[in-house]
């Protein structure tokens, strides 16, 4: 299982984005961000407002990392289309803020992207596991969404191996990913749960060198 290190710009400086995906591409021998994690957070599903379209067109022109845009915005069946085609890799929206988030998730691909399906922490995989085929990512949120630097909540994690043992007996082909917490001390339990990518803001931006934060939380993460 290939490992993913998806560093995410809310911990970097919003005046220099392109500088943040610069400081994370991996150098010769050493493998940088797998993705860049981009969170669009509307003011409304969550209490913080962060950036859109715009933005998101604007970081895709001055990277060739891979976007792996995280909408925490209500009414995803009208906008997670719109990144699709801006570009963005996988494009993952909430569980909790549509109806029918099969139909979204099939509209994704449609428009050309991997499609994701978020889950807050309180949120049960349950109801959603018949419709992971419609997914190429599950996003398990290890904090309550909406802001960086929150402390990993390890009772998620359950959930994580549940969804790693329905991708193993369902022959799902299906990235589990976590989101929120991770850094060095939380990310090799996350990766024993199963999950094979991981987002980490603050523990990359906060860092002095944030390309070898990477690194480091790739060899911490490695399952031995
Ligand atoms: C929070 C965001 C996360 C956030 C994680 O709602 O979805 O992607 O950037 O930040 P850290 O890694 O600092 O917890
Ligand atoms: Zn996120």
């Amino acid at each position: 299982m290939e490992l993913f290190v998806a560093p995410s710009i809310l911990s970097a400086d919003f005046a220099r984005l392109a500088e943040a995906a610069q400081a994370v591409k991996g150098s010769p021998g050493t493998p940088g961000a797998d993705w860049l994690h981009v969170d669009v957070m509307d003011y409304h599903f969550v209490p913080n407002l962060t950036l859109g379209l715009p933005v998101v067109k604007s970081i895709k022109a001055s990277t060739d990392i891979p976007l792996d845009c995280h909408l925490m915005i209500e009414d995803p069946g009208r906008w997670a289309p719109t990144y699709a085609e801006a570009g963005a890799h996988n494009v993952t929206f909430h569980a909790e803020a549509t109806d029918d988030p099969a139909a979204v998730g099939r509209d994704l691909r449609k428009a050309g992207a991997k499609a994701g399906l978020a889950l807050k922490p309180g949120t049960p995989l349950e109801p959603y596991l018949e419709i992971l085929r419609d997914f190429d990512t599950l996003l398990v949120m290890t904090v309550e969404p909406g802001f960086g630097g929150q402390e990993f909540l390890a009772e998620v994690l359950p959930k994580v191996t549940e969804a790693r043992k329905r991708v193993e007996t369902g022959h799902l082909d299906l990235r589990i990913e976590v989101d929120g917490g991770i850094n060095a001390d939380t990310i090799h339990a996350a990766a024993e749960a199963g999950a094979d990518t991981f987002v980490a803001g603050s523990a990359v931006y906060n860092a002095a060198d944030p390309a070898a934060a990477v690194a480091a939380l790739r060899t911490a993460a490695a399952i031995r």
